[in-house]
């Protein structure tokens, strides 16, 4: 049984992992620094970058004392770390420290892709994944419709033209001064509210699979400003509704145009309540098996990276050591 660390760095969160090589999770530990960018609305990158140096070394030692191995010589076979995309100063973290540990432990360093990362996440769940898997990849830093024939096969089908999803929901919640991160704000707050209470538009319904969430942002700001009377838990459902209606029409154009077997949520976003409900509706409409992950599996963390790394080793190799972030690197780059 081979075990990898995965390191995680890219944004806020401080992770690392010890996945195995039928991709069971040993440990897995995520420490996050969002605390520190709540007061800011956002995360401040020089802050994650200071943190992380902080975290790192304590962070790995947890998941290799969770996973049972020795710290001073684990019986570890590679490590994983994300060299992009994010943010440069983070990622740096994480790539150094993973340099280091597969120099001192003589073993192979693999630079993985944070989304594809991402869409490893349900395979660590559901090891009866079924292919070909059309997946919704949605976060704060990205919006994706992938189609996977198989494991690290990904055909990048859509992607948002400007906001991706979670940062709609983080600058609308801003906006109606809710706190940081605001999805699970919003996401709390529709249930109490009508998602007919506001017209919304549901932008881009065209032919293609792209995603655009600025128009419905800047629709929210003007209704708002021209009716101050609208409750605050109306704003949100009826925000919350246009915003999965759009993600929904587009996956489920995605499945009536493509044939696949299952259908995946992966990425923050994910944790969303209507959009967990939508695609399960969706899936049971098509006849197809759908994969939602758990909170923790939707959210950044070390194992998915991990994952991503054992598939990379075993199909490309190691990277060298040289190697260096891609802080704008694309999945659809990845190969
Ligand atoms: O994947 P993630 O942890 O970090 C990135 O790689 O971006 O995603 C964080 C994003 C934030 O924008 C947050 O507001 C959003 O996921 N989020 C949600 C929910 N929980 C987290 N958005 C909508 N509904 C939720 N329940
Ligand atoms: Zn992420």
């Amino acid at each position: 049984m081979a075990l990898v660390l995965g390191i995680e760095t890219s944004c806020d969160e401080t992770a690392a992992a010890v996945v195995d090589d039928e991709f069971r999770v040993h440990s897995s530990v995520v420490e996050s620094s969002i605390d520190l960018h709540r007061a800011f609305g956002g995360v401040v990158p020089e802050l994650a970058g200071r943190a992380h140096v902080a975290t790192i070394g304590p962070v790995v030692r947890r998941a290799l004392d969770d996973a049972g191995l020795d710290p001073s010589s684990p019986a570890i076979s590679g490590v994983a770390v994300t060299s992009g995309p994010g943010l440069i100063g983070s990622l740096l973290v994480g790539l150094s420290s993973a340099k280091a540990l597969a120099y001192a432990w003589d073993v192979p360093f693999i630079g993985v892709n944070h989304l594809e990362g991402h869409l490893f996440a349900p395979l660590l769940e559901a090891r009866d994944l079924q292919w070909p898997l059309m997946t919704l990849l949605v976060s704060g830093g990205h919006s994706l419709i992938v189609l996977q024939p198989g494991p690290g096969q990904h055909d990048v089908l859509g992607e948002t033209i400007d906001d991706a999803a979670g940062e709609a929901y983080d600058k609308v919640a801003r906006w109606l001064g809710l706190g940081y991160p605001g999805g699970p704000e919003i996401d709390r707050l529709a249930k109490e509210g009508s998602p007919e209470a506001m017209k919304l538009p549901v932008s881009m319904i065209g032919d293609d699979f792209d995603l655009s969430f600025s128009g419905l942002k800047t629709a929210v700001v003007r209704a708002t400003e021209a009716h101050r009377e609208i409750a605050l838990a109306d704003v949100a459902a009826s925000f919350q509704a246009a915003l999965s209606e759009q993600l929904l029409r587009k996956l489920r154009h995605a499945l009536e145009r493509y044939d696949v077997a299952g259908v995946a949520l992966a990425g923050g976003v994910a944790a969303n309540s209507a959009l967990r409900a939508g695609v399960t509706q969706l899936a049971k409409e098509f006849g197809l098996v759908v994969h939602l992950p758990t909170m923790a599996m939707c959210t950044d963390n070390a194992a998915m990276i991990a994952a991503a790394g054992l598939h990379r080793l075993a199909t490309s190799g190691p990277s060298p050591l040289d190697l260096s972030a891609r802080p704008n690197w694309q999945l659809a780059d990845v190969s």
